[in-house]
């Protein structure tokens, strides 16, 4: 099978189009015919080998194909496979399970993925797993990677909260905008001035340009902030929040966070 193969960090030149052997699925394994991989900001970390993806390797990627957000169909099932079939749609994350969304194939524990549903085309699918999963579990307080400050036991978001997505116009963010407007939240986003009318189009009351304002100087104050960036300090994110608001860090790197 063709697969895209990473055996050092970068870039440049460190992705190589190559033949590999079709892996073979072990009992407890599906094996899939990948459709459709979308690619997160996650996954060029891994590439360029930031210290958070070094933990997994330290000096090369520990994984050689990359790739966690896959949609696709189950080609064959391992003995004790029990609730997929040969020809499911299915869809999921493969970050805590080897990746390897970037080839024809790739073998996946049973837990790992669920069915897609049929009325989502496969690339629509595979634009979902992890970025939409961050975006909502985060906004409910019930994320594992959320850095959180004053958490209300209710989890986040309530109906009628002024939230801030910072970074709004990304893959985490995208998806943050339009559940916190499903929650019933006045929705402000920041982002560069070209993404501003796409997120005005997917839902967005308010939008700030970050290159032209910095939000936790308006006087502004919000009741939840969702974090994809970390670009400022802690000091500023507390300015820009209400008594009680809270604060929740997603993403960014904790190098540029002071
Ligand atoms: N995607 C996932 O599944 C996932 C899961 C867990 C954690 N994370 C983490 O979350 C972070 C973001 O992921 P992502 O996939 O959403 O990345 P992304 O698609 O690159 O989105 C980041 C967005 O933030 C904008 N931005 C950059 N600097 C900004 C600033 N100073 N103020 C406001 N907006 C700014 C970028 O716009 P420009 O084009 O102007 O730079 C971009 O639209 C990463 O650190 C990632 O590791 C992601």
């Amino acid at each position: 099978m063709k697969a895209i193969v990473c055996t050092k960090y970068g870039p440049p030149d460190v992705l190589e189009l190559k033949e590999v052997e079709k892996p073979t699925p072990k009992e407890d394994e599906a094996l899939v015919r990948v459709h459709a991989a979308s690619l997160n900001a996650a996954d060029f970390e891994m590439l360029r080998g930031t210290w958070s993806a070094r933990f997994g390797g330290l000096l090369k990627p520990r994984h050689t194909i990359l790739g966690s957000d896959i949609a696709g169909r189950i080609e064959a099932v391992g003995r004790n496979v029990k609730q997929f079939h040969p020809g499911d749609g299915i869809w999921g994350d493969l970050s805590e399970c080897g990746f390897g969304a970037f080839a024809e194939y790739v073998c996946v524990p049973e837990n790992a993925v669920r069915l897609k549903p049929t009325s989502m085309t496969f690339e629509e699918a595979a634009a979902v797993p992890s970025a939409g999963v961050v975006a909502l579990q985060n906004l409910r307080g019930v994320g594992s990677s959320s850095l959180s400050f004053l958490l209300s036991d209710k989890g986040h978001i309530q109906s009628g909260q002024k939230v801030l997505i910072h970074g709004a116009g990304g893959g985490v963010g995208t998806f943050a905008v339009q559940i916190a407007k499903a929650f019933g939240a006045e929705v402000t986003g920041v982002d560069s001035t070209r993404k501003l009318d796409m997120l005005r189009s997917i839902g967005a009351d308010h939008v700030i340009d970050y290159t032209q304002e910095d939000f936790t100087k308006s006087g502004q104050r919000y009741d939840l902030i969702l974090d994809v960036v970390a670009s400022q300090s802690i000091f500023d994110y507390k300015r820009a929040l209400n008594p009680k608001g809270i604060y929740v860090m997603v993403g960014g790197s904790l190098a540029d966070w002071e």
